[in-house]
């Protein structure tokens, strides 16, 4: 740390020369100014970290001084050297906080420099902790930056539904480090506000917000490497019937499913579809599984899927006899996390991850539907 810096004002020269002498082994820079304004002057060149002034000084006063010593920067710890004890000018001055403390003239040097080495320190300690504040002000920001930079990378990269698919998860294990940091970040506010903060418990704490930081981070970046590896990778031709087809002789071994009347219209020459099949069979298998629910109280138990196609989209249509939605539940039925599943059979994430894959794949799906009658989902999906 740079060597700190002593301003000594005073009129009489006999006083400061009898400073100089006193302070002359001490490890801090002594400086003098005969007078108010010559002391205001030397503070525009140097960077002075306490002011000892005299009370009554010609022209401008002690106490005008130290405040326009405040004025050009608070942290200067400012104090009076006078030979009146007990003025009410001074108490008021210390009680508003202007002037730290005053020594009693004649002054006896030990007290003079044990007061000055308070002085300094009470400087440092104060600088410690604006240095403090703002690392800690600077890790939040840079917390607030990554996580929308992050945001920001995920949602550019096109298919979203891994991400639907994921989202609860990763909610999770997002929340969890940000609840420890914002918990640190409490702890070391409580911490500042202390007459003697405890430095070493704030260097713990920063430690601490930084480590939630960096785990963020590897979640984050876990996410993206999934991501990119599982979806951005593959794009290949779709043949959609097919996955279909696939889709039913699977689901031929459930239950619930083979109770089903099942009709297929399936397009002859159906276009391909650019993307990645996985994907596309976890549409299905999202929009299948809830087919089979709402079939499972259901009479008659009928399921139809039809495929067809324009001269820019494949459009997939698949339609059940089950219990239907109700007119006030349909407009939250895309919304991650609705269901109206017990708890531990719908997380109510299929459909929000479904149109999140549709749409990443530029297009678009419609679901109609009548309480007691049945359901529809139409889907359209572009092809090149
Ligand atoms: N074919 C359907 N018939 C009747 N209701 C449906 C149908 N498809 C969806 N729903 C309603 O929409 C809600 C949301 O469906 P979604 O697939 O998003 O979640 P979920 O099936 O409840 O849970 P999961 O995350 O396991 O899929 C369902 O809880 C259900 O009420
Ligand atoms: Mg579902």
């Amino acid at each position: 740390m740079e060597k700190r810096k002593v301003l000594f004002v005073d009129d009489e020269q006999g006083i400061l020369r009898s400073i100089k002498r006193s302070m002359r082994s001490e490890p801090f820079y002594s400086l003098f100014a005969a007078n108010g304004q010559d002391a205001l002057k030397m503070l525009q060149k140097e960077k002075v970290q306490v002011v000892v002034s005299d009370l009554n000084m010609p022209g401008m006063d002690g106490l005008t001084l130290l405040r326009k010593v405040a004025e050009h920067d608070s942290d200067i710890i400012r104090l009076i050297l006078s030979g009146q004890s007990e003025s009410m000018t001074i108490l008021n001055a210390i009680n508003e906080g202007n002037v730290y403390r005053y020594i009693l003239k004649p002054w006896s040097d030990l007290d003079l420099k044990i007061t000055i080495h308070q002085s300094i320190d009470l400087y440092n300690v104060k600088q410690e902790r604006k240095e403090f504040l703002v690392k800690l002000k600077k890790y939040s920001h840079s917390l607030e930056e990554t996580v929308k930079k992050r945001t920001k990378e995920i949602l550019a990269i096109q298919n979203k539904a891994e991400i639907g698919k994921y989202a609860s998860q990763i909610v999770n294990n997002l929340n969890n480090p940000l609840q420890d940091i914002r918990g640190w970040i409490d702890l070391s506010n409580f911490v500042l506000i202390q007459d003697n903060p405890d430095l070493t418990k704030l260097k713990d704490h920063l430690n601490f917000i930084q480590s939630g930081i960096c785990d963020i981070e590897d979640q984050i970046a876990a996410i993206l490497n999934h991501v990119r590896k599982n979806t951005l990778i593959k794009n290949e031709p779709i043949n959609i019937n097919k996955i279909i087809k696939k889709e039913l002789i699977f689901y031929e071994n459930n239950s619930g499913f083979k109770k089903i009347e099942k009709k297929l219209m399936l397009a002859d020459s159906l276009p391909f579809i650019m993307g990645n099949p996985a994907q596309i069979k976890q549409v299905f298998d999202n929009i299948l599984k809830n087919s089979i629910d709402a079939l499972s109280e259901a009479r008659p138990k009928r399921l139809a899927v039809k495929t067809c196609s324009d001269a820019k989209f494949v459009t997939i249509k698949i339609t059940d006899t089950g219990k239907g939605i109700s007119r006030e539940h349909l407009p939250r039925i895309f919304s991650p996390g609705f269901t109206t599943k017990s708890v531990g059979k719908g997380s109510g994430l299929g459909l929000a991850s479904v149109k999140a894959m549709i749409e990443a794949y530029g297009g678009r799906i419609r679901i109609d539907s009548k309480e007691d009658i049945g359901t529809s989902v139409i889907m359209s999906i572009p092809y090149q």
